[in-house]
């Protein structure tokens, strides 16, 4: 194996792989995406992972795989019903890009997911990360897969300090763990990684003691593991008032509206709301339903608020009863649903908190 990285020099290789390989093939969890090599399976489990927990993904995943168990199955769905599988996993775009992708290798690959760099590259939603996680788990080729997870033990065995929120130190990443990485054992390698970032190499007090490579690892050798990585910190999410109305026709039925195909939280559906800022809530929620929907209410009193964070963004919902004096047009942007109906309906997880409490 070539060794360009200078973090590389007088780094054991060989040794290093072996201590990891042989931990992770005695020590692996029993998750549901290891149960075979397929693909298809992969790539769900790798999207999925991006950003979110291992416990919380599992059942996610079961249930995904029993409704959409195949690429086509995944191809020929009705995006309403993967955005609803999906429901409460956030990040909705990973799984719109998912099935543009997905139906893209049943139309141009004949239902095979490439197993080439520059081909699976070209998949909507697929970056260098899941790229190489597909292709060294499923595929058994030594491509890199780089994701927080890795960069923190890695910069903690081979003391790198660069700024992980950096893009350009994803790339010094990728290119350390070409050099590193097992040729015969690629899958293992990758997945070694992250299952010691998962189980040992954790952000807190990582277990150092009982670490397979240890031995390798020369942020453990000057005791500052707890420093490592370096990552700058984010800046803090921006604040926006929102006010939502809860509108209840004669017929028990409520509205909702689908957000528009672009953006936070496309496709999902939401009550009314509009961003109130600081004015009068009541009187911005009525005008606003009236201009937008030809809907005409009275406007009640505040029911609920709801607080979300998104990564960038806390979203502060105000949400309002109201009496119904006009119901306005249904358009396909527009429903009314019955309380049953509603909960085929993709939601963000704050307006599943609306729905929990004013739809009964
Ligand atoms: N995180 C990202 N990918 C993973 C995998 N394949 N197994 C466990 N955790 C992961």
């Amino acid at each position: 194996m070539l060794v360009s990285n200078e973090q590389l020099e007088d780094f054991n290789i060989r040794q290093f792989q072996k201590d990891l390989v042989t931990w992770f093939e005695e020590n692996k969890r029993d998750l549901p995406w290891r149960e075979n090599q397929d693909p298809y399976r992969v790539w769900v489990s790798e999207i999925m992972l991006q950003q979110t927990r291992v416990d919380t993904v599992i059942p996610y995943y079961q249930q995904f795989m029993e409704k959409f168990p195949t690429i086509d199955a995944l191809a020929e769905a009705e995006e309403q019903q993967v955005l609803k599988a999906w429901e409460g996993l956030g990040y909705y775009s990973r799984v719109r890009n998912l099935q543009t992708a997905v139906r893209e290798v049943s139309e141009h690959y004949g239902g095979q997911v490439p197993d080439t760099k520059k081909e699976i590259s070209k998949l909507k939603g697929v970056g260098p990360y899941t790229a190489g996680a597909i292709l060294s788990i499923a595929y058994g080729k030594p491509e890199p897969a780089v994701d927080g997870n890795v960069m923190r033990v890695l910069s903690r065995i081979l003391l790198i300090k660069e700024d992980i929120a950096k893009q350009k130190t994803r790339k010094l990443f990728e290119d350390v763990t070409t050099s590193l990485i097992s040729a015969d054992k690629p899958s293992e390698f990758n997945q070694g990684l992250m299952e010691l970032g998962a189980l040992i190499c954790t952000p807190k007090s990582p277990g150092c003691l009982i670490c397979p490579v240890q031995a390798h690892c020369r942020a453990y050798q000057e005791g500052i593991q707890e420093q490592l990585p370096v990552k700058a910190k984010k800046k803090k999410p921006k604040g926006k008032q929102l006010v939502a109305a809860v509108i209840e026709n004669e017929w028990g039925q409520v509205l909702i509206h689908r957000r528009p195909s672009e953006g936070l939280l496309a496709r999902l559906w939401e009550f009314p709301n509009t961003e109130a800022g600081s004015a009068d809530q009541k009187q911005v929620l009525k005008d606003f339903l009236t201009e937008h929907y030809g809907v005409n209410v009275t406007v009640g009193k505040k029911v609920q608020t709801v607080e979300h964070v998104f990564s960038h963004l806390v979203w502060n919902i105000s949400v309002y009863q109201t009496e119904l004096l006009n119901e306005g047009n249904e358009s396909d942007e527009l429903r009314w649903v019955s309380k049953t109906e509603i909960g085929q309906y993709p939601f963000p997880v704050s307006h599943q908190k609306i729905i929990e409490q004013n739809v009964k």
